[in-house]
């Protein structure tokens, strides 16, 4: 049985007022059925770890660096993340292949770093809206799934977020049998490369996940729980997820 995760990616939104949103969320789920995670960004990483070290809820970083220290201005290391609090960092995210260039070997080597560390690597794959219509989605996620993932994934230290471009941030999202066909396809690849462990795998779908839709995304066979953006902001939408998610 995999255990069902609702992560929350802030990206670059929140400052140290919002991290009464934190709060209210604790509140509203002191005892949660399923992993809750908040990835915040790196300035409010150690504050929002001090509210929530005693609750349910796990945090993470948005982004790692492949090298353990050293000359890379801005940058931030897997033992920095954890330093901070962290027990999670999401690498390869759609927005970051498109604004810093991040291509599956880097995204794979962050990886590799992120796990060696003793963080989990929330991995992101999906694609964009000229795939999807061409009907390249399988053979890109595919590619992308087999170049970013490294070989010490497990169970325990990999999630994979299945995120279509064009549903970030839309409002859009695909159909649940557009969702269940990828999310089938994600895990008879895992199985076949991991084996045991590819099948214990928790595969995230993200892209608009909202409490309007939650239910019926959970529903999809093979969805282990979301990668939620806008809607991980606020503790009255969020809130309204996890409990469907418990629910699912
Ligand atoms: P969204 O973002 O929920 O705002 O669409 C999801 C994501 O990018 O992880």
């Amino acid at each position: 049985m995999r255990r069902k995760l609702a992560a929350g990616n802030w990206k670059m939104n929140g400052t140290a007022a919002d991290l009464t949103e934190v709060k209210a969320l604790i509140a509203a789920n002191p005892t949660p059925t399923v992993d809750l995670l908040l990835c915040p960004p790196a300035t409010l990483l150690s504050r929002m770890s001090d509210i929530t070290k005693d609750s349910a809820i796990a945090t993470g970083g948005q982004d790692c660096h492949m090298n353990g220290k050293g000359a890379h201005t801005g940058d931030i290391s897997a033992a920095m993340l954890k330093d901070a609090g962290a027990t999670y960092v999401i690498l390869g995210h759609s927005e970051r292949r498109a604004d810093h260039g991040e291509t599956d070997a880097i995204v794979h080597a962050k990886s590799e770093a992120a796990i060696s560390g003793g963080l989990i690597a929330v991995i992101c794959i999906g694609e964009t809206l000229d795939e999807r219509e061409s009907g390249a989605t399988l053979g890109v996620v595919e590619t992308q799934l087999s170049g970013s993932v490294p070989a010490t994934a497990t169970a325990a230290n990999t999630v994979i977020a299945y995120e279509p471009v064009w549903a970030i941030g839309t409002g859009k999202i695909p159909t649940l049998e557009q969702i269940a066909e990828v999310h089938a396809h994600i895990r008879t690849l895992l199985v076949t490369r991991f084996g045991e462990e590819g099948q214990g795998m928790r595969v995230l779908y993200g892209g608009s996940v909202k409490p309007s839709n939650a239910t019926e995304i959970f529903a999809v066979e093979d969805v282990d729980g979301a990668l939620v953006g806008g809607a991980s902001l606020k503790a009255a939408d969020f809130g309204p997820i996890i409990t469907a998610l418990e629910n699912a």
